[in-house]
Order: structure tokens, then C-alpha cells, then sequence
């Protein structure tokens, strides 16, 4: 296993006020895997990736990334685990480089390993498709371009895990779909896992998992499956955490009017849950509209599988 975070917590404290940013966050991540994060604004991707990272620590709760407990590492074990263990990709394309390196110095410039470095170089900027610009200073880049040093940049060191904070989301046109490409590739040739923090629906066309985080948890996983004949389903699931908790989506809640309580019924092999009439909700529920895209995208253009208690709701709000 690459990843397991079980019950992370994560408190920021400003000025006399606690933000509860994680609230006891489980994820599992296979070596080798690929995997989407989605999630609203504020419902901590951001905040995951960073301590996956080792860029901060959580208030609580475990994580270890490829068989180290991160909140047990020294401030130097932690630097050289930064350096040697993560690579980390931005959305900003300007927080990833050095403005006044060339393309490839930006390569060279996190190298920790003293010999052969430019070759190594060489060889990186080539994997991204810009060998002719490798004297090329950031500014002489487009942004697409800058990315794609910047992922080169990000593979310096080898690292068994790559992190990318929406790397797409300052890229217009055809540039997504080239970095996802190029995150696909460095996925299958080095066996590096990567986790893609994302708001665009795309993102689950290229990767084989998709996680969505809600107020500060893992809260519903679709993981794609290939049949034998060559098709594609996707199964969706509610994550259950270590106590038996879940989070059941607002859709589902708005489009049954769930108020605070349910009535549940055991059966041999399901549990029911139903609306109870006098805590019927009242107010619709906030919408996420990029989830919804996400969802509604998904049931349209891949066959279901499993028709599952969530994608019954969503089909149901579609067709309405
Ligand atoms: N350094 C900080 N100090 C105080 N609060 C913070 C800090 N960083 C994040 N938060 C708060 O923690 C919560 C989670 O933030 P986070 O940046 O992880 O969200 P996110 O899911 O990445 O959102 P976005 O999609 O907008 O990037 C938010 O309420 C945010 O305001
Ligand atoms: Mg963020």
C-alpha cells in the first residue's frame, strides 16, 4: 500500500476560531494506482495533499506513505521525504518553476543525486515533449508547456508518489487532456502513483478511481471496471468509515426530502433506508453543481453496471 490515512484530523486555528478542515479522513491508495479526489471548494483536498506531502501535519490521526508514519519523521527526515518520496505539481504554473532557470535547470534544480544529472534531465524533457525548448525560460512557455516542465520537473528525484493540486486548472483548450496523458504515461512506465485533486469533470475519464471528499471526509468512491469483452462499468459506493459511518450525498437527501432522521430496515442482504413523514426536510439542501455534471455525465455516456442506491437517485433527478 502507497497511502493509508486512517481518521485524520485537521485543525487550523486563526485568530480564536477553529477550522475543522479534516474530520476524521480514512484513503487507502494502492503502489501503482491513479486516483481523482473531487470535492467541493473548502472540503479539504488541499489540505489532505499537503500532509500527503509531508508539507504539513495533521492534528491527529495516522499517515503513512510508502511504509513511513509521517508524524513520527524529525524535521529532517521530513525534508529529505519532500525531496525524495513526493513530487508535487501546482495549479499555478508559476509556483511550480524557477522564472529565471531555463526549462531544463528547472529539471536539474531539485536533483538530489549528484551524477548524471543532465542527462537525466535530458531525458525528462524529452518524456514531456519539449526538447526543442529546453533552453527556454518559463516566461518564453505557454502555460501548457510550463506545466509539462513542470511535471518533468516533479519526476526529478523518482518519486514513488506524485501529488497534483488541480494541475489543469489554469490551462484552457487541449492542455488538460495532454498533461492527463502525460500523468498516464509516467503512471504506467515508472509505476509512480499519482492522486489528481480536480474540479474538472474529465478527470474520470483518466484515472480508473474517483474519490469525493465531503466536509472534510471520504465520502463516495466510483471505481471503473473492464469487462473480459472490452466494455466499461462503473460502480459507485458510500466509503464507510472505521466507526461505521457514512455520508449519504445532499442529492439523495434533497430529492427524498430526508429531514434528520431515517427508518432503516435489515433485511437478509440490504439495509433500506426511508424518509420518515414528520422529519421531512424542509429546506432544499445546497446545491454542488460540478458533482452533479460529474454524476450526470457518468450515467449518460458509460453503461451502469450495478444500478446502485446512488445512481437510482441521480437517474431519477435526471429524467424528472
Ligand atoms: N492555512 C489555513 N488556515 C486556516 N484555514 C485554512 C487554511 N488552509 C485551509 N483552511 C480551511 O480549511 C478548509 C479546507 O481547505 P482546503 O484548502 O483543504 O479546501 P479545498 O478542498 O482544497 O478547496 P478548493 O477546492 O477551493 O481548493 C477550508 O475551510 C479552508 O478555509
Ligand atoms: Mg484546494
Amino acid at each position: 500500500m502507497m497511502i493509508r490515512c486512517e481518521n485524520l484530523v485537521k485543525i487550523y486555528q486563526q485568530t480564536g476560531i477553529d477550522v475543522l478542515a479534516l474530520q476524521g479522513l480514512d484513503l487507502s491508495v494502492e503502489k501503482g494506482g491513479m486516483i481523482g479526489i473531487v470535492g467541493e471548494s473548502g472540503s479539504g483536498k488541499s489540505t489532505l495533499m499537503n500532509i500527503l506531502g509531508g508539507l504539513d501535519r495533521p492534528t491527529t490521526g495516522k499517515t503513512i506513505v510508502d511504509g513511513l508514519d509521517l508524524l513520527s519523521l524529525s524535521n529532517y527526515q521530513q525534508d529529505l521525504f519532500r525531496r525524495t518520496k513526493v513530487g508535487f505539481l501546482w495549479q499555478q504554473t508559476t509556483r511550480n518553476l524557477i522564472p529565471w532557470l531555463t526549462a531544463l535547470e528547472n529539471i536539474i534544480f531539485p536533483m538530489v543525486r549528484a551524477q548524471d544529472k543532465q542527462n537525466r534531465a535530458e531525458k525528462l524533457i524529452d518524456l514531456v515533449g519539449l526538447k526543442n525548448h529546453a533552453r527556454h525560460l518559463p516566461s518564453e512557455l505557454s502555460s501548457g508547456e510550463q506545466q509539462r516542465v513542470a511535471l518533468a520537473m516533479t519526476l526529478a528525484n523518482n518519486p514513488p508518489l506524485l501529488l497534483a493540486d488541480e494541475p489543469t486548472g489554469e490551462l484552457d483548450a487541449d492542455n488538460p487532456r495532454a498533461i492527463y496523458a502525460l500523468l498516464k504515461e509516467i503512471n504506467c512506465e515508472f509505476g509512480t502513483t499519482i492522486i489528481i485533486v480536480s474540479h474538472d469533470p474529465e478527470i474520470s475519464r483518466h484515472v480508473q478511481r474517483v474519490v469525493e471528499i465531503r466536509d472534510g471526509k471520504t465520502s463516495t468512491e466510483i471505481i471503473e471496471n473492464r469487462t473480459d469483452h472490452g466494455g466499461v462499468s462503473k460502480d459507485a459506493f458510500l466509503m464507510l468509515d472505521s466507526a461505521g459511518r457514512v455520508q449519504i450525498h445532499r442529492h439523495a437527501l434533497e430529492s427524498l426530502s430526508i429531514g434528520n432522521r431515517v427508518r432503516f430496515d435489515i433485511t437478509e442482504n440490504q439495509i433500506i433506508l426511508e424518509p420518515v413523514e414528520e422529519h421531512r426536510r424542509t429546506k432544499p439542501v445546497a446545491k454542488n453543481e460540478e458533482w452533479d455534471a460529474f454524476i450526470i455525465e457518468e450515467t449518460q455516456e458509460k453503461p451502469i453496471h450495478k444500478t446502485s442506491f446512488l445512481k437510482r437517485i441521480f437517474k431519477k433527478r435526471k429524467d424528472d
